[in-house]
């Protein structure tokens, strides 16, 4: 049995539905935060088979879509909840995609970071080890790079530059994951994502932000006037990339059974190539607004996927076209616009 915590956001509801159709015992956690539109929460558990109301009712719900899956609202830092969520049931494995994510809302709310990444983290790690569950994966982040300039960004590189409050409690989670490992052989590994675009993105990424400003005529916020380059990565591929590492844990190093591996698309692309695919797509030509860089950003991320190709055979294949047209079928869809 798997425990997903963050099931009803954007990766967390991937992934679920993933593992649940592929006939595993799953059970999804989350708070339902109001951080960004909680209906697009509710709309990922209700295309995941949970009802809304019966989760309203009774604080959980099993799936009419996948049987072997079950929804419980629970948040990370609930001590109490977390405990009574691993003697329910016999969890082998844990993957822990919920937290407080997003760069810029951390410069205004650093304390929901502290709850979620830092508290809710130790949460799941105390449970992991007093039920010693036999792999935790997690979700890192490509923001622990921080202010590191040397490209592709390798996990033997410097991460002790963060730029922001996010970064700072993505990388505490590595470091606490790994004493964990050490004093309790837990067998964790981090994932570090490199910017996820797709299907059920988040509202508050650039890609929903530009399609919902282009498609009502407002012009386009351009930060650092454009000069910046992420590593896009389509959701599948993460999904697939969690799949292949849950499955086990590698051997220990030195001992201690603990690894991070970066999962991106391996090749950066332009802030302006990707407002242009995302044009062509739309059928819409943006108003840009072009402004300066944002305090919290980065101006580059670009993963070096070597590691998770040598030891789970493994690499992000999706094109940006053709997930960004993925996307954006989604969103018109979904937003009937
Ligand atoms: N999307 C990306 O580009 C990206 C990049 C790097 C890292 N990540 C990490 O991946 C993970 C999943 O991200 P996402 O994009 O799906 O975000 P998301 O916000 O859509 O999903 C996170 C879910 O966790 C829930 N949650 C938040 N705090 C919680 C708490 N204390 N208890 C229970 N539930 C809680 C939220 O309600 C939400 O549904 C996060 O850890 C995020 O930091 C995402």
């Amino acid at each position: 049995m798997i425990l997903i915590t963050g099931s009803a956001g954007f990766i967390g509801h991937a992934l679920t539905n993933v593992l649940a159709k592929a006939g595993k015992e799953v059970v999804g956690i989350d708070n339902l935060n109001d951080y960004y539109n909680p209906d697009l929460k509710w709309s990922r558990l209700a295309d995941a088979g949970i009802s809304r109301e019966e989760v309203e009712a009774s604080g959980e719900a099993v799936s009419t879509r996948f049987p072997n899956y079950r929804f419980r609202k629970l948040g990370l830092e609930d001590r109490h909840g977390m405990g009574k969520l691993f003697q329910d049931f016999s969890f082998v494995k844990v993957c822990n995609l919920a937290a407080q994510a997003g760069v810029r809302y951390s410069l205004t709310n650093p304390l929901a970071y502290v709850d979620s990444n830092v508290t809710g983290f130790v949460n799941v790690l105390e449970n992991c080890r007093k039920h010693e569950i036999e792999h935790l994966v997690y979700a890192s982040s490509s923001s622990v790079y921080g202010l590191n300039d040397k490209v592709p960004f390798a996990e033997s590189d410097p991460v002790d530059q963060p730029a922001s409050l996010y970064a700072a409690t993505k990388r505490s989670n590595e470091l606490l994951a790994h004493t964990y490992s050490h004093l309790y052989q837990l067998p964790t590994t981090g994932l570090r994502f490199f910017t996820v675009y797709g299907p059920w993105g988040r509202p508050d990424m650039a890609y929903s932000l530009f399609s919902d400003a282009i498609l009502n005529g407002r012009p386009i916020k351009v930060f650092n006037h454009g000069e910046m380059s992420r590593d896009f990565t389509y959701v599948d591929d993460i999904v697939e990339g969690l799949r292949r590492v849950l499955v086990t844990p590698r051997p220990p190093q030195l001992g201690v059974p603990n690894r991070v591996y970066n999962i991106g698309n391996g090749s950066p692309v332009s802030l302006l190539n990707f407002i242009e695919i995302m044009e062509r797509h739309l059928g819409v030509t943006a108003e840009k607004e072009y402004l300066g860089m944002q305090p919290g950003d980065v101006e580059k991320t670009f993963a070096d996927t070597t590691a998770l190709e040598e030891d789970y055979d493994y690499r992000a294949t999706t094109d940006l076209d053709e997930g960004i047209g993925a996307f954006v079928k989604w969103y018109r869809e979904y937003y009937k616009v």
